[in-house]
């Protein structure tokens, strides 16, 4: 669900955890589709310490949603279910 100016947050998990399980790998890879691709929702980058959910690491938010056992494949179909290339606008949070 989009905030009220119409953005997507998507905040990352970067507790050691999620971290070591590969959301160092997905924080960059996740700039790298935004900042290349684009996204026609405007898209704030987070990241967050331990949600207490280390066992279906690594993690990462969309908006409201958690979603679990991140890999570089789930998190293009993520990007691609938001809205696909376009303008994109990136705001480093
Ligand atoms: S480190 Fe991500 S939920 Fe614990």
């Amino acid at each position: 669900m989009p905030a009220e100016d119409g953005s997507i947050e998507i905040v990352v998990c970067l507790g050691s955890s999620c971290f070591a399980r590969g959301n160092s790998e997905i924080l960059a890879a996740l700039q790298q589709y935004v900042q290349s691709k684009g996204l026609k929702t405007p898209v704030r980058l987070a990241g967050c310490l331990c949600q207490d959910q280390c066992k279906q690491g690594p993690n990462l938010k969309v908006g409201s949603e958690f979603h679990h056992n991140i890999t570089a494949a789930r998190l293009r179909e993520l990007l691609q279910q938001l809205d696909g290339p376009s303008r994109g606008e990136y705001v480093k949070a």
